[in-house]
């Protein structure tokens, strides 16, 4: 797709990934529109290639009306998410919801406004999955889940999108420095009390999970990485980014499910815990 002024949507600006694709592709002659729930937090960068849009993911209506005074939408980042960080018996019916309501029912809405003033001439949809799209751990597996239906969700939107001139594509980050592990993991208060039965687990993995995030890439990789696949009409359609990404990817697709889990759980020191 060359670039004159095409119009871009990302969701999930207001940091992280999302805030700083919407700056780098504002910077190379896109126009952005950043959808954020809190809008006046992306005041400091706004400017005519970036407008800030309201847009609550988890909400048709507010879909619908943030793209109401949009016309045409080339490119859409599906970028807004977040961790549920809780065992599969202690997490509540309304945090398992919301989890699957933001990743995976969000992405679908966005989908449903774009995709009619996409259809005419083209475009591109960028999933921002996760390598744990593709690798299950414990008291992860709502996230991880959500990441998993996303990738079926590129997998089966390619195909139909495709008669229409749509690419569809999916990025699956490893860790990196955001704001998702200081504001954006949700924990569940029961998994992370004394009196949890998953209290070890709890104690092995979370504070690695949460060091590797906050020393993860930088960010900037992504926004790049989000400017070739929009740019090169032969991408692929799926890539890893970042280190714990490259390093866990290609390693599932060689071994047997049963060797990947034994890595895994030696990576995270899981074997032998109760
Ligand atoms: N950081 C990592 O290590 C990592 C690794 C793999 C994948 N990812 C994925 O990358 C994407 C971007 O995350 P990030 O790392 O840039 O984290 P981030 O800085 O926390 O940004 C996540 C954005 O998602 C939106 N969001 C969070 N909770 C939401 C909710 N309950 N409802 C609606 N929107 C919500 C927020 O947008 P607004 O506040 O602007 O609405 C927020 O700015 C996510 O989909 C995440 O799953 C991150």
């Amino acid at each position: 797709m060359k670039n004159s002024k095409k119009t871009v949507l990302i969701t999930g600006c207001s940091s992280g990934m999302g805030r700083i694709t919407a700056l780098y592709l504002s910077r190379c002659g896109y126009k952005v529109y950043a959808g954020s729930r809190e809008p006046y937090k992306l005041r400091e960068i706004e400017n005519e290639s970036l407008v800030p849009i309201k847009l609550d993911i988890r909400d048709f209506k507010s879909v619908e009306n943030a793209l109401s005074d949009i016309k045409r939408v080339d490119v859409l980042v599906n970028n807004a998410g977040y961790g549920l960080v809780g065992s599969v018996e202690e997490v509540s019916e309304e945090q398992m919801l919301e989890q699957f309501d933001v990743n995976v029912f969000g992405v679908f809405r966005v989908c449903k406004a774009v995709i009619p003033k996409m259809r005419e001439n083209g475009g591109v949809i960028i999933n921002i999955s996760s390598f744990l799209g593709k690798i299950g751990l414990p008291l992860l597996t709502f996230y991880n889940s959500s990441k998993y239906a996303l990738e079926g969700i590129t997998d089966s939107l390619r195909h139909e999108l495709k008669p229409f001139g749509i690419r569809v594509h999916s990025v699956l980050p490893g860790f990196f420095d955001t704001n998702f592990a200081r504001e954006n993991l949700v924990t569940n208060k029961t998994t992370f009390s004394e009196k949890s039965p998953y209290k070890s687990i709890v104690s092995t993995l979370a504070p690695t999970l949460i060091e590797q995030i906050n020393n993860g890439n930088d960010k900037i990789e992504v926004a790049k990485l989000v400017l070739k696949i929009i740019e090169d009409e032969n991408f692929k359609a799926r890539v890893a980014i970042g280190q714990k990404a490259k390093k866990f990817i290609p390693m599932r697709q060689i071994l047997s499910d049963e060797e990947f889990e034994d890595r895994v759980e030696s990576y995270y020191n899981l074997d032998g815990l109760k």
